[in-house]
């Protein structure tokens, strides 16, 4: 089977963790050249020390990790400690990573990376959308070798962080609005998905007892964050927003989804980074958003793939 080229530019982020440890567990599916990282759950000095701390805990230190950028493009940062934690992985007792930082800026990373390949690269996003709209700003040629762009993002229904707004898109929304006017090969995830794989404490049992560290560290994790996202929006659990994107990339057929028209909101102050999806098609398609996930094939997936992950 031919590996998928991926770069995934991330902000972790409890669930941007589960994620990257999803990405890391299939190396047979993944040619992983690097986590890019951005200001986002956390700031940038957090989110790219954090992705280290998860390659270590993965023994993957064969990927490298990049710092991009600190701040939104034209908005002050917004941060989520409230739902992450101050570390941004509250939870679990996780390594000090022995892997250096690169010494690239992650924007360059991805323009050399998207102009040098063979084969056309996948982007997974898990942040806002800075790193991304940034490259294109620089480099607007590399949409000739990114294969397709799956980002978790957005809301046709309720927000999280403003009843009309999801996180990653109201952080950045101009640059959400870069990125979806691009003419990318787009695959959009909102929360009306990722809200449909909920922890429950038999599946966070099932992490906690594959009897590797990265089980123990995953339900850690998910346990302190799902009770900080159960207090702030009345969850039963913790939604894995950014897992979706990996297991989308690993077996599209959990999930449904329709071309639809996507803009991003980006002037009016009480719908500011909604993301307004046309199903009426009266306007033409610009990205795939997904609307539902078989949320035990889901588990089954990310507790298989984790127990595979090293033991120790
Ligand atoms: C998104 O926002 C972040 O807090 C999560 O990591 C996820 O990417 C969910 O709205
Ligand atoms: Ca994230």
């Amino acid at each position: 089977m031919v590996r998928r080229p991926l770069i995934i530019d991330c902000d972790p982020g409890v669930d941007d963790a589960i994620a990257l440890l999803l990405a890391l567990a299939s190396p047979e599916d993944f040619n992983l050249l690097g986590i890019t990282t951005v200001a986002g759950n956390v700031p940038l000095n957090l989110t790219q020390y954090n992705a280290r701390r998860i390659t270590h805990l993965a023994q993957r230190l064969d990927i490298p990790v990049y710092a991009g950028c600190p701040r939104p493009v034209l908005r002050a940062p917004v941060t989520a400690e409230h739902v992450h934690g101050q570390t941004g992985l509250d939870g679990a007792d996780l390594p000090q990573p022995t892997q250096p930082l690169q010494p690239h800026h992650a924007v360059a990373f991805l323009i050399d990376q998207c102009k040098a390949a063979q084969t056309p690269i996948t982007l997974a996003t898990l942040g806002p959308l800075t790193n991304l709209a940034v490259a294109l700003i620089q480099a607007p040629e590399i949409v000739n070798t990114i294969d397709q762009v799956v980002t978790m993002g957005g809301a046709l229904g309720r927000g999280n962080v403003t009843p009309n707004a999801e996180f990653n898109i109201y952080a950045d929304p101009h640059a959400a609005q870069i990125v979806v006017e691009a003419g990318l090969k787009l695959t959009l995830i909102p929360l009306d998905v990722t809200h449909q794989v909920i922890t429950t404490p038999e599946r966070l049992a099932a992490l906690e007892n594959l009897g590797n560290s990265v089980g123990q560290a995953a339900a850690g994790l998910l346990r302190y964050y799902g009770q900080r996202e159960g207090e702030c929006y009345g969850l039963a659990g913790a939604p894995l927003h950014d897992p979706c994107v990996i297991a989308y990339l690993l077996q599209p057929d959990l999930f449904s989804g329709r071309p639809m028209h996507l803009a991003i909101e980006t002037d009016s102050p009480l719908c500011l980074g909604r993301t307004v999806a046309d199903p009426n098609g009266d306007k033409s398609a610009n990205a795939m958003i997904l609307e539902t996930v078989n949320a035990p094939a889901f588990y089954q997936l990310l507790t298989e793939r984790l127990g595979g992950l090293h033991r120790d």
